[in-house]
């Protein structure tokens, strides 16, 4: 394992609020400058407002998952304005919430563009080449509890998360020699301010509390600390790895 330590840049996608800002956050409060991402910047505004007030500086970019010239754009934009990234955390995505029989040919590409495509392997392997030489490097992947059992009426999205699963052991192992760690959290449900939303119905809130054993949700704050450990050198034997942050959801 090389001595030196990773640049002390950490660049998150979909940092508008959420788990995206939360981590943001944490890396913040972890020493490093951060750049932050999301489809429309002036929403970034609470986010770097955040990173500062924790003495470090911050950078908002635009970002489309969608579009590779627009993760190349980023790349270098964030390269030129703090130089190499030492972390990389993919954290934007989208969901869908429909039965399989009812999935459209774009809806199935919308999230697997976003999810899977952009959001990580073309981002990852852009960030990998945009790594200072001979300084250890982190990616992490935000998964979820969907990517690691069946869920029904989430099939794509579920699919997308298992990909994400898959991709991270796969590029740990083809850039560990290069000094590359690649992990990924998957928490389980969080309310976030989208998902509190889809679970506004109490008694459908209920029915998944009642599937968590520790008897409530993981907090951002908590999915957080599991991706800035990842991204430390605590974790510097930790590669390939995926992390349930779910109140025991998977232990099943
Ligand atoms: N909240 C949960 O319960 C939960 C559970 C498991 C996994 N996750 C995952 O955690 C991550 C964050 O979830 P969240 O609930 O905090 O936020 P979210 O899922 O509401 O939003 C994530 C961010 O991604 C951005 N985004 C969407 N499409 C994009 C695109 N084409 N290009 C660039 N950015 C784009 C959005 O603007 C948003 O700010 C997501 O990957 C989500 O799938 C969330």
């Amino acid at each position: 394992m090389t001595e030196a330590l990773p640049c002390k840049t950490a660049l998150v996608t979909g940092a508008t609020e959420g788990i995206g800002q939360a981590t943001a956050w944490a890396l913040a409060d972890a020493g490093h400058d951060v750049i932050v991402t999301d489809l429309a910047t002036a929403s970034l505004a609470e986010t770097i407002d955040g990173i500062a007030a924790r003495g470090r500086r911050a950078l908002g970019l635009p970002l489309d998952l969608r579009e590779e010239a627009s993760i190349t754009a980023l790349m270098e934009a964030a390269d030129q304005a703090f130089g190499p990234i030492g972390v990389l955390v993919n954290n934007a995505g989208c969901t869908l919430g429909k039965a399989a029989v009812d999935v459209t040919w774009s809806e199935w590409d919308q999230v697997m563009d976003v999810n899977l495509k952009g959001g990580y392997f073309l981002s990852a392997r852009m960030a990998a080449r945009c790594m200072a030489e001979g300084r250890p490097g982190v990616i992490i992947g935000v998964a979820s509890t969907h990517g690691l059992v069946g869920i029904a009426d989430r099939s794509v999205y579920s699919i997308s998360k298992g990909g994400i699963v898959q991709m991270t052991r796969a590029l740990a192992i083809e850039w560990a020699k290069a000094g590359i760690r690649v992990n990924a959290v998957a928490p389980g449900t969080v309310l976030t301010p989208s998902r509190a939303l889809m679970l506004a119905e109490p008694a459908r809130r209920q029915r998944m509390l009642d599937r968590i054993p520790i008897g409530r949700f993981p907090s951002v704050e908590e999915v957080a600390a599991a991706i800035a450990y990842l991204a430390s050198p605590a974790a510097a034997s930790v590669t390939g790895q995926i992390l349930p942050v779910d109140g025991g959801l998977t232990a099943y």
